[in-house]
């Protein structure tokens, strides 16, 4: 298998005590709105680089990360998330302790502020790992989390995307903004959270592979924690998040992201890019795409980041 595919990788091979890595999506950024996007990763990973000097959980740090994701309009997710072809906004998101290897996600939700603090009540308040549509609304109602006005999240980006995107008669995510974070805690536990509004004009009811445990996400402290972006339906089909982990076993970080994205594109020619925590804190990353927003944070001092 050769590695051409991939466009750039980016790796801390050092163990670290604790190390935080966020995407601000894999896509294709027009070169005007790139300082956007890496200053909304560098402010993500500076919030959950807090949490993790303050000696918290890498799960409360990844959620944390996301949120701020999340919030930043330039993203597609959360607020700014892009529009599927009714013209309304469905949210994806999941995350996962990587300790007790427990996950929670949310698919194909209607507006709400922060769908990854949802997904994490389906982790801890619920029998289940997944919750969709209606019935996620009324998990998330019963919870206590209100509903959004889908005016004070959808951004006249979004609604100009949509249009050109339906003037091709296509449904696409180049436009890049699915946002995630993985990070290694000071006790060497690890967590991911991956969160979108999915591809422009897609279907209603389509699902991608951000809420999919082992596609979008996935941790495990015997191996890393890995959040994925790009083409969901190639993810889905490679299992992108767990092949990843996987192969930190027997590789760095950086490898396993480098060598699971060219099996992907050679397999489904489906492109996108992946971020990983090993369980000693290093940390690593590759995109196939032209671009994909990052930002990482360590104990050691590291400050990283790019696009
Ligand atoms: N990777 C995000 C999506 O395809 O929905």
């Amino acid at each position: 298998m050769t590695e051409d595919a991939v466009t750039a990788s980016w790796g801390h091979a050092s163990p670290c005590t604790w190390s935080i890595l966020v995407h601000g999506g894999a896509g294709d950024i027009a070169a005007e709105r790139l300082p956007l996007h890496i200053a909304g990763c560098e402010r993500a990973a500076a919030a959950g680089a807090a949490v993790l000097a303050a000696g918290g959980s890498a799960l409360d740090a990844v959620q944390r990360a996301v949120e701020v994701l999340e919030d930043d309009p330039s993203f597609n997710a959360g607020t700014g998330a892009c529009l599927n072809a009714d013209g309304a906004i469905e949210l994806d998101a999941s995350i996962m302790d990587g300790t007790t290897l427990t996950a929670g996600g949310v698919c194909a939700l209607p507006p709400f502020k922060n769908p990854i603090a949802i997904a994490r009540r389906v982790m801890i308040r619920s029998r289940h790992v997944l919750l969709a549509g209606d019935g996620a609304v009324r998990f998330a109602l019963a919870e206590g989390f209100e509903r959004a006005d889908p005016e004070s999240m959808i951004t006249e980006l979004a609604r100009t995307r949509l249009e050109a995107v339906r003037a091709k008669d296509a449904a696409e995510n180049k436009s890049g903004g699915t946002v995630g974070a993985v990070a290694r805690d000071a006790s060497g536990r690890v967590a991911a959270a991956t969160s979108t509004g999915g591809m422009v004009n897609k279907l209603a009811g389509r699902v991608g592979d951000s809420p999919i445990v082992g596609a979008g996400t996935y941790a495990d402290d015997t191996t890393a924690a890995c959040s994925t972006t790009g083409h969901g339906e190639a993810m889905m089909r490679v299992c992108l998040a767990k092949t990843t982990t996987d192969a930190t076993r027997t590789t760095s970080a950086e490898t396993a992201a480098r060598v699971s994205l060219a099996m992907m594109h050679e397999r489904t020619q489906g492109v996108g890019g992946a971020i990983i925590a090993g369980r000693d804190g290093s940390l690593g990353l590759a995109r196939t795409t032209r671009t994909m927003s990052w930002a990482a944070v360590t104990n050691d001092g590291t400050r990283a980041s790019g696009a």
